[in-house]
């Protein structure tokens, strides 16, 4: 039931019932830390997820000079204001969070220290050019090794610039924008596909002029934030697994409290209310610039769809989960124009083969999947790797609720990244888990 190195999860006796929230969302716990730490005034965060990828945020703004007191789930950070990694030189670990680095790299690029950027084996391997060449472009002197990390940014003056993404990435877009913060002049980004949009909603919550564009932001340089108080909604990419646990096993209903339902976010829900699934909203509000709300969901039977290159980015962290829907559905559903899953903790479409071990039928393409789903029938018993990704490890162990033989998954300990607890709420809501093998 606990992270252990191997964990095995088998179908329930009956349904899956219940009351459960998720850790608070990751995405935007980044962005209040890293945003805390430029700011003026002190930023309360609350709701902060535990998982190891803010954990690394919230050390690199210390490293870079913030203090901050955590209470709970609660932190308080005083920020440095614009003088944030103004001299000097640090090292900022990122573990296993491509946010932190990419991100990071923005919030200093105007500042005027040498910092190092680093990670583990997996962050080692994805790529960095990405962020690193349009915050050349502004002034910053950044060193890849290789295109990888480790990674030097030596801030300087910085001009802003008007930049035409050659991805779809929140991630590069984010470092651009919180690079123009201190630039001189407007810096725009303009992206091929709508991403996430946090950044921009946090920067114009917390004080600085965002103009949103169809195809992208622009910010104004030299521009101040305050501090503020940001309260997490639950993290939707880790609801996205309960909601296709309750879908996987008949006459479940499962409610998930105080999720964020930015409509940059929610594309899952999307793809699975097209594959039949009924998952309804209540209470739905806002909060500090971001929408939430309650996800009720209810087990039934899916059929196949079509997730098109214009849905991914808006479902990009959801795809391992929606490919074991589409492994329970009927009939054959693609995934096209995913190649970034190729880049992300893992090869993310690599990894999804493993289905075929559960009895699936699985075609792979350079940027895509094509699976055949079992159409309701039981998946076979297997054990799989998470090659250390969260999700994958999260993926699996919802595949396994339908399973008779179990799913068993080897390094699943790595779900702890993202969501702290999610061998206990699936355990919680009736979900056969527990450890196997020697
Ligand atoms: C994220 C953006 C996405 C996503 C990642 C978090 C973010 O990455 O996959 O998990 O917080 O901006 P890309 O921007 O590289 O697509």
């Amino acid at each position: 039931m606990s992270a252990r190195g191997l964990v095995r999860v088998t179908p329930p006796r009956g349904a899956l019932r219940g009351a459960v929230t998720v850790p608070g969302d990751k995405s935007i716990a980044h962005r209040a830390l890293l945003l805390g730490a430029l700011a003026e005034g002190t930023t309360v965060v609350t709701n902060l997820p535990g998982g190891g990828d803010v954990r690394s945020s919230l050390g690199a703004v210390q490293t870079l000079g913030a203090h901050a007191r955590v209470e709970g789930t609660t932190v308080r950070l005083d920020g440095v204001g614009p003088g944030l990694a103004a001299a000097g030189r640090a090292a900022v670990d990122c573990g296993n969070s491509g946010t932190t680095m990419r991100l990071g790299a923005g919030l200093v690029a105007g500042g005027g220290a040498e910092v190092t950027f680093d990670g583990d084996a997996s962050l080692r391997r994805r790529p960095m050019e990405r962020v690193a060449a349009p915050l050349r472009r502004m002034g910053a002197r950044v060193e890849t090794t290789d295109g990888h990390a480790p990674m030097v940014v030596a801030g300087g003056a910085l001009a802003g610039i008007d930049c035409t993404l050659a991805v779809a990435s929140a991630q590069v877009k984010s470092a651009i924008l919180l690079a123009g913060l201190r630039a001189r002049g407007a810096t725009r980004v303009r992206e091929p596909l709508p991403t996430r949009d946090h950044t921009e909603r946090l920067l114009a919550h917390l004080g600085a002029t965002v103009r949103r564009h169809p195809d992208g932001a622009e910010v104004a340089g030299g521009a101040r934030l305050r501090g503020g108080t940001v309260p997490l909604p639950g993290d939707a990419s880790s609801a996205a697994f309960l909601v296709v646990a309750a879908l996987a096993v008949p006459g479940s209903e499962v409610r998930i409290a105080d999720v964020g339902l930015n409509p940059t976010r929610t594309g899952f829900l999307d793809v699975l209310r097209r594959m039949g699934a009924a998952v309804e909203v209540a209470d739905r509000r806002d909060e500090a610039g971001e929408p939430r709300g309650t996800l009720v969901v209810r087990g039934g039977p899916l059929r196949a769809t079509a997730i098109a290159p214009a849905e991914v980015p808006g479902t990009i962290d959801e795809l391992p989960i929606l490919c074991v829907a589409a492994a329970l559905a009927e009939g054959e559903t693609t995934i096209a124009g995913a190649g970034e899953l190729r880049v992300k903790e893992s090869d993310r479409i690599a990894a999804m083969e493993q289905l075929a071990a559960l009895g699936v039928g699985v075609r792979a393409s350079a940027d895509g999947l094509a699976i055949t789903g079992r159409a309701g029938a039981p998946l076979a018993g297997a054990r799989v790797a998470s090659y250390g990704d969260h999700r994958i490890a999260m993926a699996f162990a919802v595949a396994g609720l339908a399973a008779p033989d179990g799913v068993e998954i080897a390094d699943a300990g790595a779900a702890d990244v993202s969501f702290p607890g999610f061998w206990r709420a699936l355990a919680a809501l009736g979900a056969d888990v527990g450890g196997a093998g020697p």
